[in-house]
């Protein structure tokens, strides 16, 4: 199951994995039906094969990630929680839920949705996080690494709610310490389930995808338009589609991958090799942190 299969990398993942004989079925868990199915139509066209399955769920509604979990009528052997990016027009607007979009788009509807899984018996094998290389700072695009008074709960919690921004909700920032916030989660989580891989990978500085639709006209044109296909390739700050979604694939395929780590491009790069973002920075592997991370999420979670 990939989440926002319908566009960028999600989309190519799904591609790419169908092209493996071994995949049975992909489903393509999307919040717009028409461009769920206009995708479905296009990955069968391109693939040859009528594998995919649409499941409409927007995973910034925890109502609408647990009526389509409960549809669901089979497990899965892998899910790969792709939906996500600055979250939107408006970023900082508060869910019914009480945190930022940002952070239920990103983070809060994948964890309601792997609680959900794990709770009716539906996620057999593994669980890949779509993190990014802003979880631990890129300097060149000007995002800051995480820099926490405390990493306690109640720090993470107003990240996860916006509170501690004040007026100051720069969406590029956020995005950072949000996907910092889902790595620690899911390193959390693998502790917690040792018979599940739980992996965060980032797809790296992919190219040919919406991200960056939503920002602010200058960020986006600075972005999207000169920074991505012109000047980011020079730098090894971007690469292809196929490049990134592949680190998805590689992420539930490759054996030797650990549960519980993050794994990324190396330092000052946004391509090539990945590696243990730990060596990038140590703070990812610190427990406590991470089971922090993971108590403020669950603040969020209604039962
Ligand atoms: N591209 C990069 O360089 C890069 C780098 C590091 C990490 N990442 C991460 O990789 C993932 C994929 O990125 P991308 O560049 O492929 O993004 P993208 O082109 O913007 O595609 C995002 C996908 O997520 C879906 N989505 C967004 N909000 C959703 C929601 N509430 N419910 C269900 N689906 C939702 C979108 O659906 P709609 O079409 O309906 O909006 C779209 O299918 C993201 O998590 C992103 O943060 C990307």
């Amino acid at each position: 199951m990939i989440t926002g299969a319908n566009a960028g990398i999600g989309k190519d993942t799904a591609r790419q994995l169908a092209l493996k004989k071994e995949t049975e079925k992909i489903y393509l868990a999307c919040r717009n039906p028409s461009k769920a199915k206009k995708a479905q139509q296009e990955l069968e066209e391109v693939t040859g094969r009528s594998i995919f399955e649409i499941i409409i769920m927007d995973v910034s509604d925890s109502e609408s990630v647990r009526t389509a979990v409960s549809a669901l009528a089979e497990p899965i052997d892998a899910l790969i929680m792709n939906a996500g990016g600055t979250g939107g027009q408006q970023p900082d607007k508060i869910t019914k839920d009480g945190v930022t979009t940002i952070t239920a788009t990103n983070l809060l509807g994948h964890v309601v949705l792997v609680d959900e899984l794990l709770k009716d018996n539906k996620l057999k094998n593994i669980a890949l996080f779509a993190s990014s290389e802003a979880a631990r700072g890129i300097k060149q695009m000007g995002m800051k690494r995480p820099n926490l008074k405390s990493s306690s709960v109640d720090e993470f919690a107003a990240i996860f709610d916006g509170t501690v921004f004040k007026d100051d909700f720069d969406p590029m920032q956020v995005y950072g310490l949000i996907k910092y916030g889902g790595t620690l989660w899911m390193s959390s989580m693998a502790r917690k389930y040792p018979n599940i891989k739980f992996i965060s990978m980032s797809p790296g500085g992919t190219r040919g995808t919406q991200g960056f639709d939503d920002l602010p006209f200058l960020q986006r044109v600075m972005f999207k338009y000169i920074g991505m296909p012109i000047i980011m390739p020079l730098m090894g700050m971007s690469h292809s589609l196929a490049k990134g979604a592949k680190r998805f694939v590689d992420g539930i395929t490759d054996e030797s991958l650990i549960s519980g780590v993050f794994y990324g491009s190396k330092k000052n790069v946004l391509t090539g090799p990945i590696v243990d973002q730990r060596t990038i920075f140590p703070d990812l592997g610190n427990e406590i942190f991470q089971d922090n991370a993971h108590q403020a999420i669950y603040r969020f979670v209604r039962s």
